[in-house]
């Protein structure tokens, strides 16, 4: 029976990794201070469940409330409603939540300008690069966009169109048909310098922020205006952990799920917020837009022999060292996650992957193509000419879009000189003909010049003159 059970213990782990529709785990932590409000929501938390995702409900007063067990994350994933009171506790500081998105840890967070965003969250999205109205009951209002319905006296709830493509060369995992009521929004506005955020919907262009609370002077300097503003943001951190800001959490209860909504024209509609709450919550959740690098591998490509001269030889896969002017081969497997398990991954249309063979800067930054697929990867590859430098040299690729969690991968090898016999030999260039010519005739000529010395003969009249001479000097 003991062995039963501690089978059962082991086997547990494997069966919830099974399960789990996410590609980092199904664990969520729902943040919900008033218990009362949990079934306003009921819709939305059985859609996460139906998607394996195991939902602890916790006050922020709770005693055992912490993100991590044992210095590991206690949940995956965060959903945190806006607090009623100041923050939201001291289990839940913006330095916890800090430590939670550092170690990979994804996060919801639901603003309503009902109960006003407190300011120890707003100034830990100001370190994100994302403002909020410095004004706490500060509103999204639209005269031109709103549900005359639910909100003809005040314009706070606004009808957008689902987002259209954000950028050509982005995938769009928000994007459809149809109508969103984003009621009693806290509008956000992203810093142009973070290339981490990125705005999943943005307001009408006639919309603007103000605070109903005051009148008239407020309205006259806005927060900000129209497509300035986002009413949901999002942030992926540099290890691809995610932070959405969801302007305005109310879009989520069961009463707007499929809300009828009317526009100031008399167009009707009925809302997609149920299919858009489970795009945003597939996204940030990591259910979506997840890249994995399966393999990577280089190798040089001989020139082929005589012999079998159709193949190409590969001596070694990965070597830690090349020669200049190499032939290299340069292949990487990457997998994209969707929803239960990875696919082939397609470089969207008007974007490239690239691999950089860099030394300090990159002396080659090439597009990588599909060459080969799996069931669960697609195969990258590309070949190139090692440079005419010797040095540490790296593969690199780089590939970081809004959306996808990112790539960052790194191979140093070593970039050798020719050794001294992998040189051609100088008969070999025909630039080097004419040298070769002088020198060899020179010594030829030499060497013929020597003969013709030592083997001539002496002219025949010079040697009798000699002998006269000799015979004469002889004395007597
Ligand atoms: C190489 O391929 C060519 C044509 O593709 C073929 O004619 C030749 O016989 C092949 N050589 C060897 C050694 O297989
Ligand atoms: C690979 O693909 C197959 C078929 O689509 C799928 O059943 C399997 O779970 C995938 N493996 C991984 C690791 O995602």
């Amino acid at each position: 029976m003991r062995l039963f059970s501690s089978i059962c213990l082991l086997l547990l782990p494997l069966l919830s990794a099974v399960l789990a529709k996410s590609a980092v785990g199904n664990r969520v932590l729902v943040v919900l201070e008033d218990e009362s409000q949990k079934g306003l929501y009921s819709q939305f938390w059985a859609d996460l469940e139906a998607r394996a995702f195991k939902l602890s409900f916790q006050s922020p007063r709770s005693d055992d409330l912490s993100l991590f067990r044992h210095g590991q994350l206690a949940y995956e994933h965060l959903l945190l409603t806006p607090p009623k009171s100041k923050g939201y506790g001291p289990a839940l500081t913006p330095k916890i939540l800090l430590e939670f998105v550092n170690a990979g840890g994804n996060v919801l967070l639901g603003l309503s300008s009902d109960s006003g965003t407190p300011s120890a969250i707003s100034s830990l999205l100001l370190e994100f690069d994302i403002s909020l109205s410095p004004d706490k009951s500060s509103v999204v209002v639209d005269h031109f966009h709103y549900d005359t319905v639910s909100a003809a006296e005040k314009h706070d709830v606004i009808l957008v169109d689902r987002p259209e493509q954000l950028r050509p060369d982005v995938v769009n995992f928000f994007g459809g048909d149809g109508t969103l009521a984003v009621p009693k929004a806290v509008g956000q506005t992203l810093g142009n310098t973070s290339p981490l955020l990125a705005p999943i919907l943005k307001a009408p262009v006639t919309a603007y922020a103000y605070n109903p609370k005051e009148e008239a002077e407020s309205v006259e300097e806005p927060f900000a205006t129209g497509s300035q503003l986002a009413l949901i943001s999002a942030m992926q951190a540099r290890n691809s952990a995610r932070f959405t800001v969801l302007g305005s959490l109310e879009m989520l209860q069961d009463n707007w799920f499929d809300a009828s909504v009317r526009a100031p024209t008399g167009k009707s509609a009925k809302t997609v917020n149920r299919e858009f709450a489970k795009q945003l919550t597939e996204w940030t959740f990591q259910e979506v837009g997840v890249l994995k690098v399966f393999h990577i591998q280089h190798y040089e490509i001989k020139p082929s022999t005589k012999a079998d001269e159709n193949t190409t030889q590969i001596s070694e896969y990965d070597p830690a060292i090349y020669r200049i002017k190499n032939d290299v081969e340069f292949e990487i497997e990457i997998g994209q996650y969707d929803r239960t398990h990875y696919v082939p991954f397609t470089v969207p249309a008007n974007d490239a992957l690239q691999l950089e063979f860099t030394m300090l800067s990159p002396f080659h930054r090439i597009p990588l193509h599909p060459s080969s697929a799996t069931p669960n990867s697609t195969t990258f590859s590309t070949t190139f000419t090692t440079p005419d430098q010797h040095g540490i040299f790296a593969f690199k690729v780089n590939y970081k879009r809004p959306f996808f969690t990112y790539i960052e991968e790194k191979r140093q090898v070593t970039v050798r000189h020719f050794a001294h016999d992998e040189w051609p030999r100088s008969w070999a260039i025909s630039g080097a003909w004419p040298w070769i010519g002088g020198l060899w005739s020179v010594i030829l000529g030499f060497l013929a010049f020597v003969m013709v010395w030592l083997y001539c003969e002496p002219p025949k009249e010079e040697a009798e003159r000699r002998r006269k001479l000799s015979v004469g000097s002889t004395p007597r």
